[in-house]
């Protein structure tokens, strides 16, 4: 696998983000990692120093597009960018989503996304390319949630199917001005964002699984990666599944608010 050397990564203080960290730290490495909460961001930055790695760690809210900025401009050269800080509505998928739930889903997996993205386009078109002609390299973490129907978590469905529809959309321009864009798209993996999910979570992979197959897919320049494959055909599959069948399936599975009534249960097909 290729090695990144100057990595940066958000949401590196919990689940894949901190994975992906560990799992580039290493002598020689440099990784720039950013989260919001003070004690996890420091205990994933001391295990990534004890691996060999330079570490530089910032409290950052993804949602301050001119701190990311500066950040990022700030870094000097970057060979990865993960942009990995997402949220959910919480566990359970209560389905109906709160006004707060729906503009913070939305101002961090979008607009915090391209907070980290854009800036970080801005400076790798400017650094010289190596000896394959790449300038950088883009990790934006979707979900295979950007193809599943948006039942219970519509925000986040929405979010992640634009991030990457963006993503993929964006990576021929990108590319062809060195920088390789990639949009990845896990299943479920085993972090505190799915630890209070109440149904089942078939094919689930744990956060340092998901790392591994990320970082491959970057490094064999693909705009979209997609795992694992039980849970991206059953995700393809349910494209063909009518709106009404999916809403009795997820309800049968446990996701609460279809049998609550009322949220969906109105909708005609
Ligand atoms: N777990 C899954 O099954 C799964 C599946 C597909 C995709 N994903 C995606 O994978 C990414 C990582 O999720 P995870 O499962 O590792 O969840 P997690 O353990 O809850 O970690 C989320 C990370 O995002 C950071 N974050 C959230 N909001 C932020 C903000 N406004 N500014 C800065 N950082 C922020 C958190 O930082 P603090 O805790 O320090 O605030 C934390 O480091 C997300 O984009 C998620 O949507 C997860």
């Amino acid at each position: 696998m290729l090695a990144f050397r100057r990595v940066l990564i958000t949401g590196a203080s919990s689940g894949i983000g901190a994975a992906l960290a560990r799992t580039l730290a290493k002598p020689g490495a440099v990784l720039h990692l950013s989260g919001r909460d003070r004690g996890r961001l420091s205990a994933v930055a001391e295990a990534c120093r004890v691996a060999g790695a330079e570490v530089a760690p910032a409290m950052l809210d993804v949602r301050d597009a001119a701190a990311m900025a500066q950040w990022i401009a700030g870094t000097g050269g970057l060979d990865l960018v993960l942009a990995n800080a997402g949220v959910s509505a919480g566990g359970g998928a209560a389905g109906w989503e709160t006004a707060a739930q729906v503009r913070g889903i939305f101002a961090t997996n979008l607009t915090g996304v391209l907070n980290t993205v854009l800036p970080a386009l801005a400076l790798m078109i400017e650094q010289p390319p190596d000896g394959r002609g790449v300038r950088g390299r883009i990790g934006v973490v979707a979900s295979l949630a950007a193809f599943a129907p948006p039942i219970g978590a519509p925000s986040y469905c929405a979010s992640k199917s634009a991030i990457d529809t963006w993503t993929v959309g964006t990576a021929w321009a990108a590319r062809r001005r060195g920088v390789y864009l990639t949009s990845l798209c896990p299943g479920f993996i085993a972090t505190p964002m799915t630890a209070s999910n109440p149904f089942p979570m078939p094919g689930m992979l744990s956060a340092d699984q998901a790392a591994t197959l990320m970082l491959r897919g970057i490094a064999r320049g693909k705009r979209r990666v997609l795992f694992p494959r039980s849970t991206r055909i059953l995700t393809q599959l349910s494209r063909f599944v009518p709106h009404s069948l999916s809403v009795a399936i997820m309800t049968r599975i446990g996701i609460k608010v279809a049998a609550e009534g009322g949220v969906f249960g109105e909708e005609a097909d």
